[in-house]
């Protein structure tokens, strides 16, 4: 299946079977925000539980975990999303959350200026438009630049079509970035006929801003978070006064976040609003590159044990240039999505060692030397004014006397964009034979039944016979168990079944004749078409003990 295809199927059967949405839509959309249908929320919820479940609920303090370096605590938090500006100057988020961006002066579009791809052109014998050009870098918006560039270079040097083979490319497709501004006078922006249109790059802050209370002052302004981890880091000391945890601990919360994204795209990926999951974890200084290790590892396996396949995921770690202002280490999880260029990767998870930068910063409100100092605010002499909170946010260990900055750890994960892996990941074509024996195409969503928005969908064979009073009890009992199950009694069986392969239920189950006569029903699985028949009185068991499986 062609990489376009393949995305294309993906997206409609998103919102054909409802998953995703896009945001007002019947207003013309809103770029870079997407609503979850009925079937989306519930698996979304589904990839956050397991997070929270796994990282909180479930751990278990006096277990020791393999690789970790000693038994540890893990609590939960949900902090506001709107939070005191200065947190944002002490984070780095106000000084250094950008990204360079160029306008175009004709089309007043704006783009990424990392992001934007192009091709450097010559065509022997003719320069570029009225300018007299020789060697052009022609740029595409398109999702796939490459057959717009050609069209597009072909049109600037006065090329018919069919003479288009008179181009001669210098190298590939590459990103605007590549392009000193020095040489913009060469570039053709994308959507304008002329060289030359765009601006020098600008820094663009990311951060969205909002104005608080009735007076709607510059001095009212505030933002909405652009990480959740901050909300954690000014919550520390206050979860260690009021709980029993002690260093190392982790802190976890899930929510969302916003940034002002300037080419928000390919679906959920990059989108303006959407959801973090986030681990802050605590420890000595001594320790850390021992838990970072750790946490790389047991991130890495929570993906394929929830399905990812192994070939598509990649763990990845950042050279030195890459690294964020507070970061002294970090790997993301990546996954090939389909979207991406064969041999590409996607970032689900970044897993950073961020040193003691966060809670010295928002205690002193001065930084590692080895970063670029934040606070540049002046007092009235013009000596630099550093503004933490002051408050001491050092640890005191009691049983070794020590008082220090922890070190953290940071596995931050994207709820939305690990959902749409996980989509991604479960979308199939195969054949399977219908009623009559006949081989079929289906689509089939193969999600592990952990994440599968609904577990199982129960069917009479018929509507008669008493089936139908069986399948609704049968489907009660299993609701009743906490399950998000489907009752259907309409059409073909199946066509029914087709139905629950394409949202990805796992499991069918249908009242015949011989649950009437033997009190069985037959269990139908969504991956190996296996039909079994198991005792009617114990569906749910055997439902609840292969979700579990
Ligand atoms: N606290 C660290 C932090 O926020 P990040 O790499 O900027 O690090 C963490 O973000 C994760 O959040 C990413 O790996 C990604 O899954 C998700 N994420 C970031 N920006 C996003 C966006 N614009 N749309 C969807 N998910 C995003």
């Amino acid at each position: 299946m062609s990489k376009k295809k393949d995305m294309d199927s993906i997206v409609s059967l998103c919102k054909r079977r409802g998953f995703l949405f896009q945001s007002s839509e019947i207003y013309g959309g809103l770029n870079g925000f997407w609503d979850y249908g009925p079937l989306g929320v519930e698996l979304k919820r589904n990839v956050k539980d397991a997070w929270w479940r796994d990282m909180v609920t479930s751990h278990d303090e006096f277990r020791e975990y393999p690789g970790a370096p000693q038994t540890f605590h893990m609590v939960g938090l949900d902090s506001s999303i709107v939070m005191h500006p200065q947190i944002w100057k002490c984070s780095g988020h106000y000084d250094l959350f950008h990204d360079m961006m160029v306008d175009c002066k004709l089309s007043k579009k704006r783009y990424r200026y990392d992001q934007l791809k192009g091709r450097w052109v010559t065509c022997p014998g003719k320069t570029a438009s009225a300018q007299q050009v020789e060697r052009v870098f022609v740029t595409s918006g398109a999702e796939d630049p490459t057959p717009d560039i050609e069209a597009r270079a072909a049109k600037l040097f006065g090329l018919r079509n069919k003479e288009a083979d008179r181009l001669v490319w210098d190298g590939g497709v590459q990103s605007l970035g590549t392009v000193e501004p020095s040489q913009f006078a060469s570039v053709l922006a994308p959507d304008v006929d002329s060289l030359g249109t765009f601006t020098e790059p600008r820094e663009f802050n990311l951060m969205m801003k909002t104005i608080l209370g009735a007076m709607g002052t510059e001095d009212d302004a505030a933002f909405l978070r652009p990480e959740t981890a901050q909300g954690i880091f000014v919550n520390f000391k206050n979860v260690v006064d009021s709980t029993r945890v002690k260093v190392p601990f982790g802190i976890c919360q899930v929510g969302k976040s916003f940034r002002n994204e300037i080419t928000p795209r390919n679906f959920t990926f990059r989108s303006r609003e959407f959801e973090q999951m986030e681990l802050e974890f605590f420890c000595h200084p001594g320790e850390s590159a021992q838990w970072y290790q750790y946490w790389r590892d047991r991130r890495m396996k929570w993906y394929t044990n929830l399905g990812l396949s192994g070939e598509r995921l990649q763990l990845r770690e950042h050279h030195q240039d890459e690294l964020s202002h507070y970061s002294c280490g970090t790997s993301d999880i990546e996954y090939a999505f389909p979207f991406l260029d064969a041999g590409e990767f996607g970032e689900l998870e970044g897993i950073a060692h961020r040193g003691d930068f966060d809670l010295r910063s928002h205690s002193e409100g001065k930084l590692d030397p080895k970063t670029r100092p934040l606070e540049v605010e002046k007092d009235a002499d013009g000596n630099p004014k550093w503004r933490g909170s002051g408050k001491d946010l050092s640890y005191f260990d009691d049983q070794t006397r020590e008082r220090f900055i922890p070190h953290v750890i940071e596995p931050s994960a994207g709820a939305d964009r690990g959902t749409l892996a996980f989509i991604c990941e479960a979308y199939d074509e195969d054949e399977a034979p219908d009623e009559d024996g006949k081989a079929q195409t289906r689509t089939v969503m193969r999600f592990h039944p952990r994440i599968a928005p609904v577990k199982a969908a129960v069917f009479p064979l018929i509507k008669k016979e008493g089936m139908p009073d069986i399948a609704l009890g049968v489907y009660r009992e299993l609701k009743e168990a906490g399950l998000n199950v489907q009752y259907n009694q309409q059409g073909a069986i199946g066509r029914r079944y087709r139905q629950q392969d394409e949202i990805g239920t796992p499991y069918c189950i249908t009242i015949d004749g011989d649950t009437i006569s033997q009190k069985t029903v037959t269990l139908r699985d969504r991956d190996s078409l296996a039909q079994e028949r198991i005792p009617l009185d114990k569906v749910t068991e055997e439902i609840q003990r292969r979700l579990k499986g």
